[in-house]
Order: C-alpha cells, then structure tokens, then sequence
C-alpha cells in the first residue's frame, strides 16, 4: 500500500479524526475481542482499507493473536488490504453529511470520473467508496481523499480539487 493510504502509525492515530470511530467501535464493545469484526468495519469505513499497522493495533488493544485479526481480515470479501485503485475517494453518508450533500457529491463524482460507488475506475486511477460516519460531522460534508480529510466543499469545489488530485497521477 501507498504511504498516501497507510492507515497509519499508532501515534498518529490517537490524533486522527477517523481513528475516533474506531476507538469508539472498541469501547462499545468494552475493548473484547468481540468486537473485532465490528472495529475491522470501523476501520475499513474510515480509510477505506486496512492495513497492517492498523491490524497490530486492533490486536493489541483487543488482546487478540495478529494471526487471528488477519485470518478474520482476510477471510471476508468485504473487506480489503489494499486500495485498488492509485487513488481512494470516501465519501462519508453518515446523516450529518448526507444532510449536507453527500448524496450528490457521490453521484457527482460517480458521473465525472466514471466510476460506481464502492468500485474502481476502469483505468485504475480511483476508488470510490462510502463510509457511515467517519467522526468529523462538524465538517460535513467530509470525504477521505488519499489519507487526507476534505471538509465542508460544494460538490462543485469537490469535484475540481478532485480532478487536480487525479491528474497529478
Ligand atoms: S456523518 Fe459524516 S463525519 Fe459524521
């Protein structure tokens, strides 16, 4: 994976908006190894994959085997390694964004960029996906784009900052 989508270090992810849904999946499920599933989803809908630095993680703090958290990782479909495509774009439809145009900031970058929601462009250029809430509802609408959080944009500014990112590929 690209250092633009590593999930980053664990330090780091203390700091991270995105983290906090993760941090919360795990304490609502009092940091047991119950809610491995339910915090891989966290992770995977706040960065839209997962990596290994944020698998040690989960391992350490719900004192689980590594093994276990990548034999769970890698054994449903659902969840990825890795973004496929260069670049990854996370739309977040939580109701605070949705409320605030989420909706047709998706549909907009889905039509612009030609490529379906949690899908691939067919060039490979960029991953579109959605998240439920990835933690910073003050700066609805959010998206994740390579690692970097994007608050608060029209659909409009989105899809021209977005095209900037893309061409620079
Ligand atoms: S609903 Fe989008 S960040 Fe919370």
């Amino acid at each position: 994976m690209s250092a633009k989508t590593d999930v980053m270090e664990a330090s780091e992810q203390k700091a991270d908006p995105r983290w906090r849904s993760v941090e919360k999946t795990m304490r609502q499920h009092g940091y047991h190894a119950n809610g491995l599933i339910e915090t891989l989803h966290a992770v995977q809908e706040a960065y839209g994959c997962l990596d290994e630095e944020a698998l040690r993680r989960i391992a350490a703090e719900l004192r689980v085997a590594l093994s276990h958290v990548y034999g769970v990782a890698t054994f449903y479909n659902y969840f990825t390694m890795a973004p496929p495509g260069r670049h990854t774009c996370v739309v977040c439809m939580g109701t605070a964004c949705y409320i605030k145009g989420a909706g047709e900031i998706m549909e907009r970058i889905s039509k612009e960029f030609n490529v379906a929601p949690e899908e691939t462009s067919d060039d490979g250029n960029l991953s579109l996906l959605s998240a439920r809430c990835i933690g910073c509802c003050g700066q609805a609408p959010a998206l994740v784009v390579d690692g970097e959080i994007w608050g608060g944009l029209s659909a409009d500014e989105v899809i021209e900052r977005l095209r900037r990112v893309l061409n620079d590929a």
